[in-house]
């Protein structure tokens, strides 16, 4: 049966954003709710217990505004909770770790791939086994880059600082020899032009965003929940942060299509009973 809800998505901020783009691209008809956890960023350094808890309040909360499924489009949320979100409700719940550890397998030439991420998403080994799943014989060499969310945040994608940090992270993983480079964080892709740089040419960098939209492409076909309503479908994107920064961020990496901003406390996400949009927040 056609289904007019929105899609659900959310992330500690604006790196979901890069999902998103995606999902927009290839399902140009869905809505999407989007809820940026910027409030609590960065979620990569927290102890995955705490990262659960946000997870699954978020998720509670986007369930409570109806909507037909859920994208976890960040890594270090998927490590900790996913299976916890995915039991909790009983929508559809797509992550973003075997898509992406799908499209490197499928790239790598000589069976040695990269894997940058945060903290918490190297250190739970979540790509060595989604590799293994997929039976692969690939080596994977991982590294976690805690430093390039905060970048992205703040929309700087260029700095000089920035490039020496990147090239303190990277060097090691050129040495390496991997030729495909997994970028294991949402917010990554936003910083591929850098990345791609860095690592040179011929190294392949898999951002897990297309491969994700196509899972949620299959999810929605499979449940029969494609939104057929004719009219321009309403995104909507919610941040627990201050939504001026983030509106800078999304219309830089979205485009000026992105659709209403607002603020939604932290509070409210939490007490889902009693949701409802921080006051005197406005759309900008
Ligand atoms: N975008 C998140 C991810 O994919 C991480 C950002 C953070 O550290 O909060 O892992």
């Amino acid at each position: 049966m056609p289904d007019d809800r929105p899609i659900g998505m959310f992330d500690s901020g604006v790196g979901g954003l890069t999902v998103a783009r995606a999902v927009i691209d290839l399902l140009p008809n869905e809505r999407i709710l989007y809820v940026g956890d910027n409030g609590r960023f960065p979620y990569g350094p927290r102890p995955l217990e705490e990262i659960r808890a946000f997870a699954l309040e978020i998720a509670a909360f986007l369930v409570s505004r109806e909507v037909k499924m859920l994208v976890v489009a960040c890594n270090s949320i998927e490590v900790a909770a996913i299976e916890d979100v995915a039991r909790a409700h009983g929508v559809p719940v797509v992550g973003v770790i075997d898509p992406g550890a799908r499209a490197a397998v499928r790239a790598t030439r000589n069976h040695q791939i990269g894997l940058i991420g945060t903290q918490a998403t190297v250190d739970s080994g979540a790509y060595d086994r989604a590799v293994a799943r997929l039976g692969a014989d690939v080596r994977l060499v991982s590294r976690a880059c805690p430093a390039f969310v905060d970048f992205v945040e703040r929309g700087d994608t260029s700095s000089e600082e920035l490039r020496t940090i990147a090239t303190g992270y990277l060097e090691p993983l050129r040495t390496e020899g991997v030729d495909t480079l997994i970028l294991g964080c949402t917010h990554y892709p936003m910083l591929s032009g850098l990345i791609q740089v860095v690592m040179g040419d011929d190294v392949v960098l898999v951002s897990s965003a297309e491969e994700t939209a196509k899972d949620v492409y299959s999810a929605l076909v499979s449940a029969d929940l494609l939104r057929t309503n004719p009219s321009e479908p309403r995104h909507e994107f919610l941040t627990t942060g201050d939504p001026e920064q983030f509106r800078a961020v999304a219309h830089h990496f979205l485009g000026p299509k992105v659709g209403g901003i607002r603020a939604v406390d932290v509070g409210s996400v939490r007490g889902v009973e009693t949701a409802r949009l921080a006051r005197g927040s406005t759309w900008i």
